[in-house]
């Protein structure tokens, strides 16, 4: 196990009706607060109503910035930066799913600073200071409610890059299940698919001796694969969105990698596919994850190996351990088909002619991933083997 420090400030009120919560958590603390959310769902399930009621009991006044487009867009970013400053605003609320808590991240550490925002992403700049966050979660999927991270594509040159500092961990997160039922089914498996891929790039390890975070991982990515079987079959199945929720908050929030060497060459990856052609995050996932475990799983049989024993139960009876390992991959990428989710750039109708460009994309900062170090050729083969 390596040496770690684990950091996870974000108070969280979970569970239905926990929205009326958010007039004492704001009272006395915060006087001007920017409302940020996406392009119209939270009008239609009611949850912008709720808000807006626990925003006028607190007495605080609001300004309003909606019309976040998922994989959220640097221009939006500048507009709230200067609404923030212009109003001296001092909390930026985020209602919404990744998209809109990413944007508001950005927004909030912008408006902490003089110097341009891009420069963070390009790592030009250091992150010291952000205003800070809240989040009314109405969508599982990138953990975004808890985690360290903001991802934000440039849309002048498809430039999709995140920023990553405990600053901008949200100090705060409404998480009511019953926000999630709105969800068209696409979106659940999307966000199923994130949360997962949140354990596999810190369960698929070198780091030996790491048995407590291999068995948190393992519970978890069944509880997810079990859930999502149950929303399959009910869409409008209260424990199961629950169960779904907290493991979603729980798999990016950094304690599944403690004392682990964390991967993430797959999110990099799989991000060339929004960047370019704006592929919901977690479809993009279920094409590139499954190609990069068949790129990688030799390189370290044993915890491909793993897998397949203590997350799909395999029997492992007179096979050698390769065969186990990939009888692993193929049962979840089965699941994956099952749950309606494509697995194939075809499939995701993702065209197939600009693979040198991504790979040079992913690799701006040089190789990357950890399990395996990967070059550029390694990542045209990888997206080879996701046609
Ligand atoms: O635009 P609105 O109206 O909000 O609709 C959204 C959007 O169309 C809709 N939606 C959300 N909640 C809903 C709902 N529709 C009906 N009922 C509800 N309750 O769902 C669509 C997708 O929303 P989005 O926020 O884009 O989804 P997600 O949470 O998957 O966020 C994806 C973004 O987060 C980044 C991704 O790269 C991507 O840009 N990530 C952020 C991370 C982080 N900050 O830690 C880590 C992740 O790995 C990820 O990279
Ligand atoms: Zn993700």
């Amino acid at each position: 196990m390596k040496n770690f420090s684990f950091y996870s400030p974000t108070m969280i009120k979970f569970g239905e009706g926990s929205i009326t919560k958010l007039n004492t958590i704001l009272m006395g603390k915060y006087k001007r607060v920017l409302l940020h959310y996406g392009r119209g769902s939270i009008k239609k399930n009611g949850v912008y109503d709720g808000t807006i009621d626990e925003l006028k009991k607190a007495g605080v006044k609001f300004f309003e910035l909606g019309g976040v487009k998922p994989n959220p867009r640097l221009s939006l970013v500048r507009e709230g930066i200067k609404i923030v400053k212009d109003n001296s605003i001092d909390l930026v609320l985020a209602v919404g799913g990744g998209s809109v808590i990413d944007s508001a991240k950005a927004i909030a550490l912008g408006a902490a600073t003089e110097k341009d925002i891009w420069d963070y992403f390009l790592g030009k700049e250091r992150v010291k200071d952000a205003l800070p966050v809240g989040v009314i979660l109405t969508i599982p999927a990138t953990g975004s409610e808890a985690s360290m991270g903001t991802v934000i594509t440039n849309e002048e040159n498809s430039l999709k890059l995140s920023v990553n500092h405990d600053v901008l961990r949200p100090v705060f997160a409404i998480m009511d299940p019953t926000y999630t039922l709105s969800l068209p089914e696409n979106q659940t498996f999307a966000g199923v698919m994130d949360i997962l891929s949140h354990v596999f790039e810190r369960y698929f390890t070198n780091t030996p001796n790491v048995d407590f975070t291999d068995y948190l991982c393992e519970g978890t990515i069944k509880s997810v694969i079990k859930n999502a079987y149950s929303l399959k079959k009910e869409s409008q199945d209260y424990s199961a969105r629950a169960e779904i929720m907290l493991a979603g908050t729980f798999a990016h929030n950094g304690l599944m990698g403690l004392g682990r060497q964390d991967d993430w060459a797959s999110h990099i990856i799989a991000h060339q596919l929004s960047a370019l052609y704006d592929t919901t995050h977690g479809v993009s996932l279920a094409i590139i994850f499954p190609a990069w475990m068949k790129y990688v799983y030799k390189d370290n049989l044993e915890i491909f190996n793993k897998f397949a024993l203590n997350v799909f139960n395999i029997s492992d009876a007179g096979k050698p351990k390769e065969r186990v390992a990939l009888e692993g991959i193929e049962k979840f990428q089965s699941f994956l088909m099952k749950i309606g989710l494509p697995t194939t750039l075809r499939e995701g109708n993702i065209p197939r002619d600009e693979f040198f460009r991504m790979a040079e994309m992913a690799t701006i900062n040089g190789p990357i991933g950890a399990l395996k170090v990967l070059n550029r050729e390694d990542i045209i083969n990888i997206y080879k083997l996701a046609e």
